[in-house]
């Protein structure tokens, strides 16, 4: 794992910013700010994928799935995607992982005593400790009963 670089912009804090977040360091919010100058679309594009994120787990927990696998899961902002799926099933879990050192030290610091958060590159599944094949079960009863 490496170490945390202050000095270097960060693609996770970056987008934190874009989001309004705190987790950002000088060197994110001016690389935010040249992207912005470039396209200044891009925080609500940022904002709009969130939402979208949030109703698309929304929507798949309202039909039964209970299990989430987030690949990139990015630092944690609200609603996060525990949040939108145990809006709908507190019973639901989910699994954040992230190849970036900086978001799973977050992630394990913020959501210490709620889903798992692991270590790992998307390109890589078959290192990520979750197989998401063991994860993205559906359901065959309906909400709020198990299978
Ligand atoms: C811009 S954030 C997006 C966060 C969130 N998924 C969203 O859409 O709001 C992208 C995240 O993907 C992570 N990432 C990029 N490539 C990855 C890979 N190959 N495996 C795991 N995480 C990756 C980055 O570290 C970053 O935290």
């Amino acid at each position: 794992m490496t170490g945390f670089d202050t000095t270097r912009p960060n693609i996770a804090r970056v987008y934190d910013y874009w989001l309004g977040g705190k987790d950002n360091f000088a060197v994110d919010r001016e690389l935010a700010r040249t992207m912005t100058e470039v396209n200044a679309g891009i925080p609500a594009m940022a904002r709009a994928n969130r939402d979208f994120i949030a109703a698309a787990v929304r929507k798949v927990a309202e039909a039964g799935v209970e299990q989430f696998l987030d690949l990139g899961a990015g630092l944690p902002t609200s609603p996060a995607v525990h949040e939108a799926a145990r809006a709908v099933n507190p019973d639901a879990r989910v699994v954040y992982v992230d190849s970036d050192p900086v978001v799973v030290s977050h992630a394990s610091a913020l959501l210490a005593t709620k889903p798992a958060s692991t270590h790992s590159k998307a390109t890589s599944p078959n290192r990520t400790r979750f197989s998401p094949t063991r994860w993205c079960r559906r359901r065959s009863t309906g909400p709020g009963q198990r299978a």
